[in-house]
């Protein structure tokens, strides 16, 4: 098959299949922000920019049969609808995947990229953890060797995430010629926080992305808290937005990327996003809603959300009967012990503020851990406050698509540690995302503020977060890779 002009290189991929009980292979959109975002982009590469081919892993074991059957492992030749790119899955050895994405990705960095590492649950890299590593390099390998095969002579390769650091250095040496990104979509941690890693880890990690030509960030701070980490762990120059170090210099950019909001809009009024609208509408009654909407992630902080909620209720009696809270969760990462006891810890907290509170009459709070973009839509429509209190997020896409389609003027409490909050405090009730109370109270703020008031900042919140939809998000990555150094 021919080479590609544009590669994108991801774990995740814009499909992932299922087995349907006739045991043919079902397609769906993979969920989390980094599909969010790209996955739009594929479906529409523009004329003139060459075939965009992008290499994921095989993440099922329907993902593989579907890789297997595929010449190459390119989906689009078996006639998958890919939208308009090329996908290649990767189909990795089982324990090699188990060990550099659960274990080192999921488990490891990114528990170090959002501060989530408690006393109780300190990291301990022993000899289990080089196994681990040592995975974790072959697993980038793989990506850099797919990737090297299948670039056209001169391409671009955008690559994504904390899965793929060592991708950008390793493909450099076999493949100068290429124009090499690569795009974080998480937070960045601070130098202090970073180097718990092993030393040699740190330092694979940054000289990994550090072979890049440019690098994206989705927040000023987590782009200068990457190149404090360059300062303190390579002994890197820092001028303005350039790291220099080991004879190259490479920029770090700033893509805020927003939400599409006219093709979001459009979506919420499909008559499947309207139908669950008016199941939750009746299930809620005459009630107000708190809605949130998230993975069943750590990072996301729904344990204090639900926390504060219960605050909430017990400092106001007077809306008891008045209020629900709506919790759309969508099931994440479950191969972890630590996702399946914070999943149990959101069910038990939610149990007891139904205990405490609950009528006859009166659903305090509603919980649901489900796999349905179309009713987290839904809810998103309906909320009269809209809860994004993460520890760390890299940017926060429900925190814009909740404004975006937002019907009744939300409020948002918005978590200072978000990255959408670099752009949308003004606006936003903003809270430290650790203090239950202050979270409580900007709840009761929410529903209280004056209809006038919220429409207004409603209003000035979804133009902010339409501001770089994914194509202009992309588009620009693309120009600034292909205008050089
Ligand atoms: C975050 C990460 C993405 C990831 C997504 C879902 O948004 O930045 O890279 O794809 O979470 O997580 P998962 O492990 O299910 O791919």
């Amino acid at each position: 098959s021919s080479q590609a002009e544009l590669l994108v290189a991801s774990n995740r991929g814009p499909v992932s299949f299922a087995i349907g009980d006739d045991g043919e292979l079902l397609a769906r959109r993979g969920g989390g922000g980094l599909v969010s975002g790209l996955a739009q982009v594929v479906q529409d590469t523009p004329d003139g920019d060459g075939e965009l081919l992008w290499v994921c892993t095989a993440l099922s074991e329907a993902d593989r049969r579907a890789a297997r059957s595929a010449p190459g492992g390119r989906l689009d030749q078996v006639g998958f609808d890919t939208g308009g790119a090329s996908v290649k899955m990767l189909d990795l050895d089982r324990v090699l995947f188990d060990r550099a994405y659960n274990a080192v990705a999921n488990r490891t960095l990114w528990f170090v990229l959002h501060l989530l590492h408690s006393p109780s649950m300190e990291p301990s890299f022993g000899a289990s953890f080089r196994r681990d590593w040592a995975a974790y390099e072959h697993y980038n390998s793989a990506f850099a060797e797919a990737l090297a095969e299948q670039a056209a002579p001169g391409a671009c390769v955008l690559v994504q995430d904390y899965h793929l650091t060592l991708v950008p250095a390793l493909l450099r040496q076999t493949r100068p010629d290429l124009r090499i990104a690569h795009f974080s979509h998480t937070p960045w941690s601070p130098p202090e926080y970073f180097r718990m890693l092993p030393d040699s880890v740190a330092a694979a990690i940054l000289q990994g992305m550090l072979g890049a030509d440019r690098l994206g960030f989705l927040a000023p701070a987590w782009a200068a808290a990457f190149r404090d980490c360059c300062a303190e762990i390579l002994g890197a120059q820092i001028e303005g937005d350039t790291v220099s170090a080991g004879g190259r210099s490479v920029r770090t950019s700033l893509y805020p990327l927003g939400v599409d909001a006219p093709e979001l809009r459009d979506r919420a009024s499909h008559p499947d996003v309207r139908a669950r609208a008016a199941e939750l509408r009746e299930l809620a009654g005459d009630c107000r809603l708190v809605v949130r909407v998230d993975r069943t992630e750590l990072s996301k902080n729904i344990v204090r959300g639900l926390d504060a909620y219960r605050e909430f209720l017990r400092a106001h009696p007077e809306w008891h009967g008045r209020v629900m809270h709506l919790v759309c969760a969508y099931p994440s990462r479950h191969d972890l012990p630590e996702y399946r006891e914070y999943t149990a810890a959101v069910q038990r907290l939610a149990a007891e503020i139904e205990d405490e509170f609950g009528t006859d009459t009166w659903l305090p709070v509603h919980l649901e851990i489900s796999d349905d973009f179309p009713r987290s839509l839904a809810a998103m429509t309906l909320a009269d406050v809209l809860v994004v209190n993460p520890i760390r997020d890299g940017m926060n896409l429900v925190a814009k698509e909740g404004m975006v389609v937002s019907a009744e003027g939300a409020v948002l409490v918005l978590s200072r540690e978000a990255g959408a909050c670099s752009e949308m405090a003004a606006d936003a009730l903003v809270v430290n995302p650790y203090d239950v109370t202050a979270t409580a109270d900007a709840m009761y703020a929410g529903l209280t503020m004056a209809p006038a008031e919220r429409r207004a900042r409603a209003g000035r919140l979804a133009t902010v977060a339409g501001a770089l939809p994914p194509r202009a998000w992309f588009g620009a990555q693309l120009a600034e890779i292909r205008s050089g150094p």
